[in-house]
């Protein structure tokens, strides 16, 4: 099989999980080619299987890939697609698995296989990032996991995740806190990013930054609005210097995928 795979990714998690679904086809002898989302990428053309992973966010997908999967072209023939979705909580965050699938039926994808995989959560303003030893735990079950799902993939097994078995709780608020943050939130956060004074203008930020929404203005960086909020940039900077106002970030726990290169990717 010709298989070709995307990723989007803040912390590396994404990556991970994809990355380890292209080493069980490779093994398998499969020819696979792994890339980062490009969102100028209208067409996939000539393979047998598309695979994307991405992370939640705001129990949803982020603006970005929603943007990328309904600007993609339709298919001219049936095309066999899986999506893996990693979340920081599993639990009641697969509404992106739920709209990602309609919008690639519309395209007429056949979506064999869908999931959300708990990895380390990367949330850092709001949230508990946990020490790398919980997360080294977290990161080989979601791996033990990605290399069930490409097994069962290459085994031709169907399995779509149920998003409507979800509890209700999570369902209406889940989409209404998605589209405001699509649509409202990211728009005020980009401004709430400030810097602690150990802030040194390396620039690596900028540099890391995987939508390229940081320029550096007079040696300090400055968030654009195509900013997804994807955290790379609190965790990779070195002085940790950046945080989102009025959460302080000192003294919390930094995390990013300890195979995943932010610089090379
Ligand atoms: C802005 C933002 C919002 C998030 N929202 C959720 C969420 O609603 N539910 C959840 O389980 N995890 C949430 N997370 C955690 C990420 O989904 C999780 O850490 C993911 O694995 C990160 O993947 P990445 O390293 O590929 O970016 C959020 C993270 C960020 C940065």
């Amino acid at each position: 099989m010709k298989i070709q795979l995307r990723y989007f990714t803040g912390t590396g998690n994404s990556w991970k999980v994809l990355d380890t679904c292209r080493e069980v086809f490779s093994e398998a002898g499969h020819q696979v080619h792994i890339s980062k989302l490009d969102p100028m990428e209208k067409k996939i053309e000539g393979v047998d299987l598309i695979g994307f992973a991405f992370p939640v966010h705001a129990f949803g997908m982020p603006r970005i890939i929603l943007k990328y999967l309904r600007s993609l072209k339709s298919f001219n023939s049936k095309q066999k697609v899986f999506f893996i979705f990693t979340a920081g909580d599993a639990n009641g965050a697969g509404l992106g698995t739920l709209r990602g699938a309609r919008i690639l039926k519309r395209k007429n994808c056949d979506v064999i296989y869908s999931d959300v995989i708990k990895m380390p959560n990367n949330w850092i303003p709001f949230s508990t990032i946990l020490s790398m030893d919980k997360n080294t735990t977290i990161i080989e079950a979601g791996v033990e996991r990605s290399k069930q799902i490409a097994a069962d993939i290459l085994n031709n097994k169907t399995e779509l995740f149920d998003y409507k078995k979800q509890p209700w709780f999570f369902k209406s608020p889940s989409n209404v806190i998605n589209i405001m943050f699509r649509n409202f939130g990211l728009y005020g956060l980009k401004s709430m990013f400030k810097l602690y004074s150990s802030c040194n203008g390396c620039g690596i930020c900028a540099k890391a930054c995987p939508t390229g929404s940081i320029r550096m203005v007079n040696g300090k960086p400055k968030w654009s609005k195509t900013c997804e909020q994807c955290m790379r940039c609190i965790q990779i900077c070195p002085q940790e210097s950046i945080y989102q106002f009025p959460a302080s970030t000192k003294g919390k726990n930094r995390y990013m995928e300890p195979d995943f290169d932010p610089l090379k990717d």
